[in-house]
């Protein structure tokens, strides 16, 4: 296999996509077996990090350690890249250093800017515009309570962000029907909503969206870098809270999720995260074995 990135789910095929879910079951059983699978003995990851980080930094770091090579963090205030150095640049010295680099950014060119210069795989650890590691996550998680995710109806409620744009690709390629409800002003990229038009539908209501649903899905109304916009966010986005009234428009067995951190009170209610329908914690925790699935394809393949 040649040289492959993960900058969004579209770079996976929808059948290397499935495999990855099926490897990341396998794995996470071995590790809870105590078995030893170090395929990445000597192996090391640079992880970039300009935005803020729990679950992406530590599912990296101790996956990398579990699988027997090392894992960098870089900062920009600790590192050349806070002081101007190219990501150009970067992108060369880090080839010639590391088997594969980790980022988390801002801007997605400047993820695909580091891609085209470097000869090790990326992997997009968020931006503005996508978060592909979260999805494979959601997609092994959905798998593990309710198997295949194809043919269900999603929906999903608020801001149309990295996360939402996601879940549309998500859809397109996991073969999912995904509804989004975002206010006006707040809607996905129409280019990404038109890329996958087969799969995803508008509905102003949430009632009316989340009638039949098998997975809700949410995110913070305020993205990190729009925290100034807080306040005003709150009050457009108050229809969309997910709570229990809503939740229970949906099927009966209908999942929840939300890749976190949450805030309970504003986009879901503290009765429906910490609920029996709830899965946020298997979410959260298959970051570590969904990603050492991506990091053995991207690695050993
Ligand atoms: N869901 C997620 O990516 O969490 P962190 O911001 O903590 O990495
Ligand atoms: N949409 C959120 C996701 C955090 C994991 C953000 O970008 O801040």
């Amino acid at each position: 296999m040649g040289l492959r990135h993960f900058l969004t789910l579209a770079d996976f095929s929808s059948s290397e996509l499935q495999a990855l879910i099926k490897r990341g079951i396998e794995i996470k059983s071995g590790l809870q077996k105590g078995e030893l699978y170090q395929p990445l003995q000597g192996k090391v990851l640079a992880m970039i990090f300009e935005k803020s980080s729990t679950r992406t930094r530590v599912s990296f770091e101790a996956g990398m350690a579990q699988f027997g090579g090392h894992a960098i963090f870089m900062s920009p205030e600790g590192t050349q890249l806070g002081r101007g150095e190219p990501i150009e640049d970067t992108a060369r010295v880090l080839s010639n250093m590391v088997d594969a680099v980790m980022i988390r950014t801002f801007e997605q060119d400047k993820i695909e800017c580091l891609a085209k210069y470097a000869s090790v795989p990326i992997i997009n650890g968020l931006s503005d515009t996508y978060h592909p590691c979260q999805l494979l996550a959601d997609m092994q998680t959905y798998y593990e309570h309710r198997g295949p995710i194809e043919g269900k109806m999603v929906v999903w409620l608020g801001d149309g962000n990295n996360m939402c744009h996601s879940y549309i690709n998500a859809a397109r390629l996991y073969g999912f029907n995904l509804r989004y409800v975002c206010p006006q002003g707040y809607l996905p990229d129409e280019d990404i909503v038109n890329s996958a038009s087969d799969n995803v539908e508008y509905f102003s209501d949430a009632r009316v969206a989340v009638k039949g649903a098998d997975l809700v899905v949410t995110d913070v109304w305020a993205s990190m870098g729009q925290e100034e916009e807080a306040d005003e966010r709150a009050k457009i986005f108050a229809p969309f809270q997910v709570n229990a009234e809503l939740m229970a428009v949906a099927n009966d067995d209908a999942l929840f999720m939300h890749c976190l951190p949450a805030h309970r009170g504003e986009e879901v209610t503290a009765d429906v995260i910490d609920g029996k329908q709830s899965v946020v914690w298997d979410e959260a925790g298959n970051r570590l074995h969904a990603q050492k699935a991506l990091l053995e394809f991207l690695l050993t393949k």
